[in-house]
């Protein structure tokens, strides 16, 4: 019988800043250990203000620096998605909070913060997006780099 795959699905408000970022982070380090085949990723959002939309452009730029492919095209979170993913990942409580407001009743998905998988501590990654620069992107990069290494490093 076939290997069941693993999967997880990273969510944010809009999916174009955090989201995004933490899928290409999670994807670029599964391909990294050579997991590709056994992993299923995907991000989405809790509200459909940039359904079709890629990612902000501050996002595509924190990417391109760390050398890191990322391509998304943002979309809301649905039921199915509740069933089919094994791990549901917010970036804030806000994201959290509207995850158990929107999962189903039979959901089977694991719903977690994922900074707290961060080995150094700030549980919440904060959204960059009313910032002014690049900074906010970079410490959100820099917080899904350290817990998508954990997270996989538990799981695997
Ligand atoms: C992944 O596969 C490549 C090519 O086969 C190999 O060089 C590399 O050491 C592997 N990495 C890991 C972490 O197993
Ligand atoms: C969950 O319930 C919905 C209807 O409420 C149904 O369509 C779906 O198939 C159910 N999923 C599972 C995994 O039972």
């Amino acid at each position: 019988m076939a290997e069941k795959k693993s999967s997880a699905l990273f969510v944010c408000l809009g999916n174009i800043c955090r989201s995004p970022i933490a899928e290409a982070v999670f994807t670029h380090y599964v391909k990294e250990q050579n997991l590709s085949e056994k992993w299923i990723i995907d991000s989405a959002a809790t509200a459909d203000y940039h359904t079709g939309k890629s990612p902000d452009r501050r996002a595509i730029k924190c990417m391109k620096r760390h050398d890191i492919p990322m391509s998304h095209k943002a979309r809301p979170i649905i039921a199915e998605d509740f069933k089919n993913f094994d791990y549901i990942f917010g970036m804030d409580e806000n994201n959290i909070r509207d995850l158990k407001r929107l999962a189903p009743k039979n959901s089977t998905a694991k719903i977690e913060l994922l900074g707290d998988y961060d080995p150094e501590g700030p549980c919440i990654i904060r959204d960059p997006y009313y910032d002014d620069g690049d900074e906010g992107f970079e410490e959100v990069y820099q917080q899904c780099k350290r817990c998508c290494q954990a997270f996989l490093n538990k799981v695997s």
